[in-house]
C-alpha cells in the first residue's frame, strides 16, 4: 500500500480526521490519477449516440414476475417472466427515473461484462398502473442471496459478522479483480448488497462451517464501476477496492 500524501484532498491530520483512513484512500486515488481507471459515466467514455441512445427504442412484449427487494438508487428492479419467447436465462429489469450517464454507463460496463441482455423505454410495471416508460436495462439475473438474509448471519454476534463480513469482502474484491483483468471492468461498489452468495450443499448453520461452505459469489450492480484504461497488476486493484469500505 502507498503512502499518504499531503494535500487538499488529504490533509495533514486533525484529531477529527484519523489518520489512518488518509493512507488506505491513496491506491485508488493513484489509480485514478495515473489514468488507469475511469468512471463508465466520463463524458470521454460515453462515445455519443452509441452510448446516449441506449434508451431510445421502446421495448415491448415483456411480462413481469415479482418485484426484487432491496433497490435503494433506482426505480426498482423486477424479475421478467417473458420477453422475446422464453428466456434462456433467469432475466430481470433495473428501471430508472430518468435516462442520464450513470445509467448510460452502467450499461456499457454490463454490455462489456457480457451481462446485458437489452435496453430501452419500458412501461413502468408498479401495480398501481402508473402508465408511463421508464428507461429500463434487461440483464442476466444472477443466483445467490445476500449475507445479510442467510439464518446464519441473523444469528451470530456482531463479531461474528464482522467476521464473516470482512472474509466476502475479500471475496467481493478477488472477484472484482479477475473480472478488471478479464472485462476492463473494474466493479468498485463493494458493498454487501452487491454481493450474491450460493451454498455448497445448503446455507451453513454454523459460522465455522460459513466461509468453506460458500461455493460462489456473485458481484451485482455496475452503476458506480470504473473502466480499466491501462494494464494494472492485479495487488493494486486489490488493495484499492480492500481500501474501499474505509472511504
Ligand atoms: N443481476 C442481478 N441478479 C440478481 N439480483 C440482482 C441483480 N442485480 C440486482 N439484484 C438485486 O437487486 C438489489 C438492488 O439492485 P442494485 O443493482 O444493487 O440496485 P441499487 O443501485 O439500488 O443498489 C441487489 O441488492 C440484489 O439483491
Ligand atoms: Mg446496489
Amino acid at each position: 500500500m502507498s503512502t499518504s500524501r499531503l494535500s487538499p484532498m488529504n490533509p495533514s491530520p486533525q484529531h477529527n480526521s484519523p489518520t489512518v483512513y488518509q493512507s488506505s484512500t491513496d491506491t485508488f486515488r493513484s489509480l485514478l490519477k495515473d489514468g488507469t481507471l475511469k468512471l463508465f459515466t466520463n463524458p470521454t467514455i460515453l462515445s455519443g449516440r452509441n452510448d446516449e441512445g441506449v434508451f431510445d427504442k421502446t421495448l415491448e412484449g415483456i411480462s413481469f414476475g415479482p418485484e426484487i427487494e432491496g433497490a435503494s438508487n433506482n426505480y426498482g428492479l423486477w424479475e421478467i417472466s417473458d420477453y422475446q419467447e422464453k428466456p434462456k436465462h433467469n432475466l430481470l429489469a433495473k428501471f430508472f427515473k430518468e435516462p442520464g450517464p450513470q445509467h448510460f454507463g452502467e450499461v456499457k460496463a454490463l454490455r462489456m461484462m457480457g451481462l446485458l441482455v437489452a435496453s430501452g423505454m419500458i412501461r413502468d410495471p408498479h401495480p398501481d398502473g402508473r402508465p408511463l416508460l421508464r428507461p429500463a436495462i434487461i440483464m442476466e439475473k444472477k443466483e445467490g442471496v445476500l449475507l445479510r438474509n442467510t439464518a446464519v448471519y441473523k444469528l451470530a454476534t456482531l463479531q461474528e459478522q464482522r467476521s464473516m463480513t470482512e472474509q466476502i469482502n475479500a471475496m467481493m474484491c478477488r472477484q472484482a479483480v479477475e473480472d478488471a483483468v478479464t472485462f476492463k471492468v473494474y466493479h468498485y461498489d463493494n458493498n454487501l448488497s452487491n454481493a450474491l452468495l450460493t451454498f455448497l450443499d445448503k446455507e451453513p448453520a454454523k459460522v465455522i462451517d460459513f466461509i468453506k461452505s460458500v461455493k460462489g459469489l456473485e458481484l451485482v450492480d455496475y452503476g458506480d464501476a470504473y473502466m480499466v484504461m491501462k494494464d494494472v497488476s492485479k495487488e493494486r486493484l486489490y488493495d484499492a477496492c480492500m481500501n474501499r469500505k474505509k472511504l
